[in-house]
């Protein structure tokens, strides 16, 4: 297992955001996480990436206990995600957005007598990132100009230039046009294929999860109510009284 979670625990309050959660991922597999509003997703992914500390619990990530660590020490191991609400700095050109995060990462990685490599050399980087998400040609576009597909795309570029193992998506495909969604969808299988990261998302498109994934985890009220492949997801009977008004129909 890449990540392994071990009885997370989040309590708000009296509110059980997250309960007791057990989460195993297969490295270079495509898991998705999905459930009803409110069952917890978003706070599960605060909880391993290191956004907020889990009441109890282990997160161990590539055989290394990362229980509590800051968002920052995970990046240097090669843990990163992507936000619910898009996270480019708007006023910044794509390739700016995406040199950031690479100089970010240097920052994070880079040891006393390394010097800091050229703009020509990051640049160079970037445009290999964007590249792989499909953004060549809107290098020099602002980001906060981009259509919201496109934006989205950029989101897992910044993402990307932290050269992560296992890279958390929380809703990737959220507010987007059918076509659009299927754009970031083959994208991320692609991402996959190309490579071999691990990718856990956070997704409300059933039936697009379900062609997508490998493994797909539900939650419901904090906790885990299914585990399994998407063939059995789909028959799964608590499953589908957990989702109301047909929308699990696929
Ligand atoms: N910081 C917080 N303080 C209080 N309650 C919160 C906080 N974050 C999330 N919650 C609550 O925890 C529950 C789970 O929220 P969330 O993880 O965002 O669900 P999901 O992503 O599955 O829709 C919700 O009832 C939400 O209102
Ligand atoms: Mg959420």
């Amino acid at each position: 297992m890449i990540l392994e979670a071990t009885n997370i625990t989040k309590h708000f309050g009296g509110l059980k955001a997250v309960n007791g959660v057990d989460l195993r991922i297969v490295p270079a597999s495509i898991h998705s996480i999905i459930g009803p509003n409110g069952a917890g997703k978003t706070t599960l992914f605060n909880l391993i990436t290191g956004a907020i500390t889990p009441a109890a619990g282990t997160v161990m990530f590539d055989g290394v206990d990362i229980t509590g660590w800051s968002p920052e020490r995970l990046a240097k191991i090669g843990l990163a995600r992507t936000f619910q609400r898009t996270s480019v700095f708007r006023n910044l050109s794509v390739l700016e957005n995406i040199a950031l995060a690479i100089r970010s990462r240097e920052g994070l990685s880079r040891s006393i007598w390394q010097s800091v490599r050229s703009e020509e050399a990051i640049a160079a980087e970037a445009m290999e990132i964007l590249g792989r998400v499909r953004l060549r040609g809107y290098e020099n576009s602002k980001a906060g100009a981009l259509a919201h597909g496109y934006q989205r795309a950029l989101d897992i570029a910044i993402g990307l230039a932290l050269k992560p193992k296992l890279i958390l998506m929380d809703e990737p495909l959220a507010g987007m046009s059918r076509g659009d969604r299927e754009t970031v969808a083959a994208l991320i299988t692609s991402l996959r294929s190309a490579l071999g990261v691990t990718i856990v998302v956070v997704e409300h498109d059933v039936s697009m999860v379900m062609r997508l994934s490998d493994r797909i985890t539900v939650m419901q009220h904090g906790q885990v109510i299914a585990d399994a492949p998407p063939a059995e997801i789909r028959d799964n009977e608590a499953v589908r009284k957990a989702y109301l008004h047909g929308s699990f129909a696929t």
